[in-house]
């Protein structure tokens, strides 16, 4: 990624999004404003990934397809500042509020109680890819990308 300078704004969670974690036009406008300064690098805030793993009301999606057209549109505005933005992808866990988000938070400790599995076995049986010549020397193990697929999908939104 090429940036026109070294400002980088840190994530930082603003609750601008709307309830259901679509990108609102004030949420954009923020990130335009900040592009139009001059920063190089925008970092959104924590954007949820899965709708348990919410941590905050208000706060960004990026859980559904739903949530694309808005995030591109701001994209799109920020490129066209010359600024770059990525999206800073978050789950909760056990630090996700049930009440908020309706759902069963994903606490490992409950998990493992409940099912006897070790919340490593969570992940869908992706093959990671071959291990780097390095890797396999040191006995890296690569676990497999849950988020592999979604992550494809959203990488030209950078
Ligand atoms: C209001 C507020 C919201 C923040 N939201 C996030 C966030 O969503 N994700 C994150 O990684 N850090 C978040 N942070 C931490 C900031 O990105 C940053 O790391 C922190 O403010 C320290 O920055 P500094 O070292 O420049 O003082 C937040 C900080 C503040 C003050």
């Amino acid at each position: 990624m090429k940036l026109t300078n070294r400002f980088v704004r840190s994530a930082t969670y603003e609750g601008m999004a709307a309830g259901d974690g679509i990108c609102t036009p004030a949420l954009r406008e923020k990130m335009v404003e900040l592009a139009a300064g001059g920063v190089g690098l925008i970092i959104t805030s924590h954007s949820f990934v899965s709708p348990e793993g919410r941590a905050r009301p208000l706060q960004l999606g990026i859980h559904s397809d739903a949530m694309i057209p808005a995030l591109r549109t701001m994209t799109d505005a920020v490129h066209a500042r010359d600024s770059r933005i990525v999206i800073q992808l978050a789950h909760a866990g056990a630090q996700a509020d049930p009440k908020m988000t309706g759902l069963a938070a994903l606490d490992p400790r409950l998990w493992k109680r409940r099912t006897g599995l070790s919340p490593v076995r969570w992940s869908p049986p992706i093959s990671p890819g071959p291990r780097r010549p390095s890797e396999r020397r040191r006995g890296v193990r690569r676990r497999p990308d849950s988020t592999a697929p979604r992550s494809t999908r959203h990488t030209d939104t950078c």
